[in-house]
């Protein structure tokens, strides 16, 4: 499937913000995929595709999730919206013939993060959170600081912010984002 083509599809499929939302995923996404060392030929199927389903509600992406026979843990259950990577990847394959792993890995878990993820999944999961439309202090200030950080030290400072927010607005916590966390603290990486 072409860059043309996935295009054609996210512009039918997509509010116009959350369109423009994935073109500047996948702009930083390239920029920073040297830094990562991640494939840069599989960064735009992953950065454009990653919220293909952000906008279908609850009932939907269960209703898809189990007939991709995706397997719903309790958090996701409680929390549908946290199924709208999983079903991306899922149509993606099926629908779209998109069958590289990393690219799948990085769209499944863009949302929580998850130990042992790829450097593809791990760019698009930070890019996602400091694409330049996040305009907040902590987001801008990652952004800026980006290439000077290391790879390890993005995700964590990512991972952190994600679990606070959750866990301010009274949000459920996902487990594949403390288990993320946990993988760099026992690999000795320190919030820089
Ligand atoms: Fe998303
Ligand atoms: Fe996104």
């Amino acid at each position: 499937m072409t860059r043309a083509e996935i295009i054609e599809i996210l512009t039918g499929t997509l509010s116009e913000p959350r369109f423009q939302h994935c073109l500047r995923v996948e702009t930083i996404a390239h920029e920073l995929a040297p830094h990562f060392q991640a494939p840069s030929e599989l960064v735009s199927a992953a950065a454009l595709l990653h919220d293909l389903c952000r906008e279908y509600d609850r009932d939907q992406l269960l209703q898809l999730a189990a007939n991709f026979g995706i397997v719903v843990d309790d958090i996701e259950k409680a929390e549908p919206l946290l199924l709208h990577g999983s079903v991306a990847a899922a149509i993606a394959e099926t629908e779209l013939g998109i069958n590289h792993p990393w690219i799948l890995e990085a769209i499944t878990h863009h949302i929580t993060g998850a130990p042992g993820i790829s450097p593809l999944a791990s760019l698009i999961f930070v890019a996602d959170f400091i694409e330049p439309g996040r305009t907040f202090e902590e987001a801008r200030l990652i952004r800026e600081r980006a290439l000077f950080l290391t790879p390890d030290c993005l995700l964590l400072k990512v991972y952190n912010r994600t679990i606070k927010y959750a866990v301010n607005q009274g949000y459920l916590v996902h487990p594949n984002s403390i288990a993320g966390r946990n993988e760099l603290i026992m690999k000795g990486v320190n919030d820089c």
